[in-house]
């Protein structure tokens, strides 16, 4: 996700970019470094790890400077190091920029500019940015136009503050899909990521919308559209205190995070599509890794995850069944170490993670890796010890996940779950050209169905206002649901400490169904047309033995008319990648409970983010 800021104005520049860089740590904290003008050079300073290594590195330092950039980065591309920290020069050091976001296409413009010579510093997609502009900028010592030119070259998501030795007195900024504010103050202006960096200085801002520019002076700032064009736009006023502005105005990490999977989900979703010219969504492809191990020739599939990694990897399980036709076992993590397990050197191993730390999944990884398997790792934290071990990494860009419980995390999961259940079905040619396409494409709609979800969820909130003192709550679902009924069960456990379980709905008969009462709110997941049926006599079985019902459905049919006490309406979306929709509500069930009854939902008792201990 990274952090960036940048100032023009007559104060200490390193000590006010440190100070915002501060207020932005929540946004990445794998390493952080400045570029400032020093006389007529550019100084860059930086290194791997927190920000207090880089401040303990310029502390014997006297930086003289009154403008410049700086960074505080998530790593994506490249582990957290001093050379793939930002800010990045190009070769002769009179250009810097600072980056958040994914430059897709960096491959193909990397490989165009070493064939020109230009040697890269790091393997980060962001250093294409600078020779980039470089680039331009030697055809007219215009740092504006080339600016622009490259920006017109750049496919993806970025927020870029840019410093050029040759106009001492200007930070040129852009944002295409990542966040930037310019903060207005007097005889100084600043840029950020987010708010909280200008709070300290400034309340009033511009936001930077889709595809503006910004130059910043001491005493002026003026906005562009990318051909150039002059805009003029109305500064906002800031109204949020600290806490608020560290949220994004957002109450909780939670809620915010829930509400930044539209995002999460295409940012992990589009480096990973490949389309013809035609804009035809048509494979997979995982730049991270080979992914060599031969998916025609393996007999099963082995995932191993602790929590709500686990509960990802039971929706691979029917992924892999029904798109790839591979056998799959999903164990957890701490049962699979200890239980001698039977693996073959052909079985494909995945681990997923979200901090990539978890000490049983890691221990399951060395015993895989013991027994002669490929590991893949599916993880959202560059550089972490699970990433470094396995054999390939899928990273999920999820960007940070600061709440205690998993919410961004699990959902891009599941969505890399989903894209190499597909490439997997197209190598072993069980998915046709055609059934890849269609997948792709309506994977492709997910975020803004996502998004539909969201702005309901007042309902969801009403709701949990009526049922958050209940005293048992189950869930149900079949196949893909049932995964979701396990998350929602734990999502809603660990933030509202509400007693919760979950089962596969044709259980309920075995056993569970001893416990319902009036006492008890039974949430059905049902989005298998072809089971509504079978679940919606669940819901009748328990409905008439006095629990109140919710069921989570895309149904537009009546399907559930009469079975039940509410129904959530979720879009319509194929039963094969619907998981990434259904776990919605229930996320936001679980957060609303919480509140409702009074707790911390970002900080649970007795749980930690990362269990690195047995
Ligand atoms: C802890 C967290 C859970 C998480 C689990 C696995 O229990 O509280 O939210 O799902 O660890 O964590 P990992 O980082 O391996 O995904």
């Amino acid at each position: 996700m990274c952090g960036i800021v940048g100032y023009v104005g007559n104060k200490n520049a390193t000590q006010v970019l440190i100070n915002a860089l501060k207020k932005l740590e929540y946004r990445g904290y794998d390493s952080a470094g400045i570029a400032v003008l020093e006389g007529e050079d550019i100084l860059v300073r930086k290194c791997k790890g927190a920000l207090k290594f880089l401040e303990e590195k310029i502390a014997n330092e006297t930086i003289k400077s009154s403008m410049g950039i700086g960074h505080t980065r998530w790593a994506t591309h490249g582990e957290p190091s001093d050379e793939n920290s930002h800010p990045h020069t190009n070769m002769d050091g009179t250009i810097s920029i600072v980056h958040n976001g994914i430059i897709e296409n960096y491959a193909a413009l990397k490989a165009d500019l070493q064939n020109q010579g230009v040697v890269f510093k790091s393997q980060t997609d962001t250093e294409v940015i600078v020779h980039l502009i470089d680039k331009e900028y030697k055809q007219d010592k215009d740092i504006f136009q080339a600016v622009i030119r490259t920006l017109h070259k750049l496919e993806g998501s970025y927020a870029l503050g840019v410093l050029c030795k040759d106009y001492p007195d200007r930070i040129i900024c852009a944002r295409k899909e990542s966040p930037l504010v310019v903060g207005l103050g007097k005889g100084e202006n600043f840029i950020a990521s987010d708010v909280p960096a200008l709070l300290e200085h400034t309340r009033d801002v511009y936001y930077l919308d889709e595809k503006e520019i910004a130059v910043l002076y001491i005493d002026h700032v003026s906005l562009f559209d990318f051909e150039g064009n002059k805009i003029v736009k109305q500064p906002s006023h800031v109204e949020w205190d600290m806490d608020a502005a560290e949220k994004g105005g957002y109450p909780h990490f939670m809620i915010k995070e829930i509400n930044e999977q539209p995002k999460a989900c295409k940012d992990t979703m589009r480096p990973r599509i490949i389309k013809d010219g035609n804009g035809k969504a048509t494979d997979v492809y995982f730049e991270e890794n080979s992914i060599d191990v031969s998916w025609k020739k393996t007999k099963r599939v082995v995932i191993t995850a602790c929590g709500t990694a686990y509960h990802a990897g039971i929706v691979a399980k029917y992924a892999f069944e029904k798109l790839a036709r591979i056998k799959v076992d999903v164990d957890v993590a701490s049962e699979f170490r200890y239980r001698d397990p039977i693996l073959d050197k052909d079985d494909i191993f995945i681990v997923i993670s979200q901090s990539g730390e978890t000490v049983d999944t890691l221990s399951a990884l060395r015993l895989a890796k013991k027994e002669g398997l490929k590991v893949i790792a599916i993880t959202n934290c560059v550089g972490s010890t699970v990433s470094r071990e396995a054999d390939d990494v899928i990273y999920t860009l999820a960007g940070p996940e600061i709440a205690v419980a998993s919410t961004k995390a699990y959902t891009t999961q599941v969505l890399c779950l989903l894209l190499l259940a597909i490439k997997a079905g197209k190598l072993r040619g069980t998915l046709s050209e055609e059934d890849v396409s269609k997948l792709l494409s309506e994977l492709e709609e997910i975020p803004g169905k996502i998004e539909e979800i969201l702005k309901e969820q007042e309902v969801i909130q009403k709701f949990a206002s009526m049922q958050f003192n209940k005293e048992k709550v189950f869930f149900i679902g079949r196949q893909f649901d049932s995964a979701t009924a396990l998350e929602s069960a734990l999502k809603l456990k660990e933030v509202s400490y509400m007693h919760s379980e979950a089962f596969a709905a044709g259980e309920l008969k075995h056993g569970p169904i001893a416990l319902i009462d009036d006492k008890a709110l039974v949430v059905a997941i049902a989005s298998e047309p072809k089971l509504y049926e079978k679940i919606g006599s669940n819901m009748v079985e328990v409905k008439s033995r006095g629990a109140t019902v919710l069921v989570i459905t895309p149904d537009n049919s009546g399907a559930f008319d009469g079975k039940t006490d509410e129904i959530f309406k979720i879009p319509e979306c194929s039963s094969t990648l619907v998981s990434l929709l259904t776990i919605i509500p229930a996320q936001l069930f679980a957060y609303y409970c919480a509140i409702q009854r009074g707790f911390d939902p970002d900080k649970p008792r007795n749980l930690a983010k990362s269990v690195t201990v047995e």
